[in-house]
Formats: C-alpha cells, structure tokens, sequence
C-alpha cells in the first residue's frame, strides 16, 4: 500500500479537506414553513419500507440545529462541507411557486459555513424527489429533465454568488437501481422496464442542469457517481464476463454518457428489450464539459457469473476480508484502482472524493466524552493513503470528503447504521465527536502529513 513520497504524506496546495450530509439523512422538520413532502417521507410512511420504521421526520434535527453544527465542523477544523438541498423545500410542488423560507433555510447555512471559513459544497440532489413530481410520473417523465433544470435555475440564482461547487446529481446508480429496479430505496419501484428510462432522463435532467449553469453560473460544477471496481473472480471466462457487465452496469452507466457521450454496449445486454434506443440529441444533451466529477468510493465487488438479477452476476464474500457493519469489503487498493481507471478511461478531471467512510458498531459514549472507534479511524486513514498514492501516481485529486460528518438516517436501514465522526445521541441530539474526528481533524491541520504516523489505538 501507500508509500509516502520523499516529502512524506504531501497534499496538493489547496486540497480541500471536508465532510459529507444529505438533507434527508439530517436534516428532520421534512414539512417545516411551507415544504412539500417528498418520496422519502412518503416511503418512510410506508409500512415496512425502513427498518424499525424510523423515518425523516426529527433525523438529526439538523434543520433547526444548523448553528452548532456549523460550529462543530469548524471545532473539527473542516475545510469544506458537502450537504444536499431539499428540492420540496425550494418548490413544494417540484415546480412553479418558491417558497421563500425553503431557499433562506440553505442561505442562512451557506452565510454561516462562509463566515467560519468552510467551502460549501452543494448538492442539488441527493434522492429526495418531491412527492408532487412522483405524482407527476417522477423521473419516469420526460418532463423530469426540464423540472430539474427549473429547480437548479432557482438555486444558481440564489446562491451562486456564494456557492462555488456545485453538484448536479447524488449517485445516479443508487436512485435507480434502489428506486426502479430493486425497491429498496424510494420510490420502490421493482420495474426492469423503468429503471433504463430512469436512468437516462436523470442523466437529461444532469445535462441540462449543466447547460442552465452554464448561462446562469460562474463556478464550477459536475455530477457525484459511486464507483465500485469490480475483480473477477477467477480467470473463467463467465466470471470475465460477469465482471464486464457489473462494471458497465455500476461504473459506466453514468460517466460514459456524461463524459464519452455514450453508453456501454453492456447494458443492452443486462436489459435486453427493456434497453430503449436514444436519440443522438439526448446523448449530445447529456454530455457537457463538467468542471469536475465527484466520486463516491466504499468498496469494491469481487464478482462472479451466477443467477443474480438482473446482471446475472454477483459479489463473492471474501474469508479473509474485513468487513463493515453494512457488509462492505474494506479494500482501500481498490480506490487506488478506480482513481487510476477513471483518469485514464475519462481524462485527468478534476475530482473529488465527495464520500468515503464507514459504519462500524460504536461503542457507548464514555467518560469524558469520548467514543473510541479505531475501526473507523483505521479506514480513514487507509483510504487517505490510497488518495495519496493516487495524486502520486498522477491522479488530479483536489478534495475529500468523509461520510459522514454526523450518525444519520441510513436511508432503509433507518439509524442501524452510523457512518458519522460525531456520534449523535437520537434522544437528546448530543453530538460528540468521535476519536475518528479527532484523529480527522489533526490530518487536516498537518496538511495530511499526519497520515505517515500510524493510528492510534
Ligand atoms: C450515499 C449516502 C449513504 C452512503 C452510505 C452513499 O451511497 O450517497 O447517502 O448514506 O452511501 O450508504
């Protein structure tokens, strides 16, 4: 693994050190002054879709506690805060009238992040459809594209003075594959018909969100992805082919269209006659020059020809690997890997790593306010390596960004999961930061030069 250079753990000047939230994983208050509902309220209102029916509706009540948090990242010593805007908090009905409150929400917290010297990183979406455009035919209609684009227009205008990294889409792979395709996510569709057509007008809705910042906007902006490298699992000739499909189907899906302008034959494969054929005028929509692409990396997939649906192909459990909470290899080459992949098959853009973390079971609050979870610190540290190793091997690396600043909402498995530095009492809304935050925040104030030390026990 990572060798520091001669100049030890050495960073690029300007190398943005930060933590990742969504809205609806912190945020609480989902109706609060004026917002409409979107699908995750409805679905956490649905019996059985999250864990322990836990939902939304208090998470950590971030919405109104935004002050101290601000204040607690920069306690940590962040340098960059990534958070998602709740579109039905901005338009309650997906599109037409603003409500005001919803759009001084995201101005009061930009205002505050800028004053304590945090860079926002902003996320027009991050899975929270409002319920009126599901109503509408979600991402299913046509019409998505052109409602997303009305939605980013109202934010640029707001807040592009003052927002200077924007993000048009949250892992697009996740929105369809968990919401069209498999149901565990909102909407719960299980539809192999739909999720092509979803996916392909989220990838619109990134385009021409783009192209209105483009006349709108005077910084930067680009599409978050999550990347999984997958290995075969043996030379068989089926398992190379399984892994071309998972590959295709999880990494290419959305880059190749954005960056290449076109998607991977594989996916007429993997969807057979559910794989509609698209105009040239939708790809040439689609693909736009991005300022930068933000990664989201946890794990990676040693895969396997077998039954699965609908790849037909699957993830073989590792016996010697070490695993989080949330069943996912720890495997910090593979971030190596995909950075290197990426650049080569994308061209050298600037990236981020907008997620990186995970969940391992946390022991109670101690005495003096501290929560030991060496575990995580140790993943931390590892993948910071791997970033390093990467910008050593010529990878143009300008951010990253740990998931996740606090415990939250982890979608359908509720609060079982926390991915947070700062542990958060659910009763009471304590935060405490976490050893991990602590370990974090010295990482940042050497520059990542700390990271040749090794972690603490
Ligand atoms: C998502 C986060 C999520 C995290 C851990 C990413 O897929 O963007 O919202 O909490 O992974 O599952």
């Amino acid at each position: 693994m990572s060798q520091p250079s001669a100049g030890g753990f050495t960073f690029p000047e300007g190398f943005l050190w930060g933590a990742a939230t969504a809205a609806h994983q912190i945020e609480g208050s989902p109706l609060a002054d004026g917002a409409g509902p979107s699908i995750w309220t409805r679905f956490a209102h649905t019996p059985g879709m999250i864990l322990n029916g836990d939902t939304g509706d208090v998470a950590c009540d971030h919405y109104r506690r935004w002050k101290d948090d601000v204040r607690l990242m920069r306690e940590l010593g962040l340098q960059a805060y990534r958070f998602s805007v709740s579109w039905s908090r901005i338009l309650p009905q997906g599109t037409g009238a603003i409500n005001q409150a919803g759009l001084d929400f995201y101005s009061q917290l930009v205002d505050e992040l800028l004053a304590n010297g945090i860079e926002p990183l902003l996320t027009l979406y991050h899975w929270d459809l409002p319920a009126a455009l599901e109503d509408r035919g979600g991402w299913l209609n046509r019409d998505s594209a052109d409602w997303f684009a009305e939605y980013a227009r109202v934010m640029f205008r707001a807040l592009d003075g003052r927002v200077r990294k924007w993000v048009t889409l949250n892992e697009p792979w996740v929105v369809t594959d968990g919401g069209y395709l498999h149901g565990a996510l909102a909407p719960g569709h299980r539809n192999r018909y739909e999720a092509p057509i979803a996916s392909h007008n989220l990838m619109r809705a990134h385009g021409m969100a783009v192209e209105a910042y483009r006349a709108e906007g005077r910084h930067e902006i680009g599409l978050v992805v999550n990347i999984e490298p997958k290995y075969a699992a043996s030379d068989s000739s089926q398992d190379q082919a399984a892994v071309e499909r998972a590959h295709a189907y999880m990494n290419g899906q959305y880059l190749d269209p954005a960056v290449l302008g076109s998607y991977p034959e594989e996916l007429k494969v993997i969807f057979g006659d559910a794989w509609p054929q698209w105009s040239q005028a939708d790809m040439t929509l689609i693909r736009q020059p991005l300022d930068f692409i933000g990664i989201n990396y946890y794990t990676r997939s040693v895969t396997e020809a077998n039954d699965s649906y609908p790849l037909n192909a699957g993830a073989v459990r590792q016996p010697l690997g070490t695993y989080t909470e949330t069943g996912w290899e720890v495997f910090p080459q593979g971030l190596v890997d995909l950075l290197i992949w990426a650049r080569d098959r994308y061209g050298n853009i600037p990236t981020y790593i907008t997620e990186n973390g995970a969940a391992f079971f946390d022991p109670p609050v101690a005495e003096h306010n501290r929560v030991r979870d060496p575990l995580r610190t140790d993943y931390l540290h590892k993948h910071l390596r791997a970033v390093h190793e990467a910008i050593q091997a010529g990878c143009d690396i300008r951010g990253y960004m740990v998931w996740s600043l606090l415990d939250n909402l982890e979608w359908s498995l509720g609060y079982s999961k926390r991915f947070g530095i700062v542990h958060v009492n659910y009763a009471t809304q304590q935060r405490t930061p976490k050893d991990s935050a602590r370990w974090y925040g010295d990482v940042i104030a050497s520059h990542g030069r700390s990271l040749a030390d090794p972690v603490p026990g």
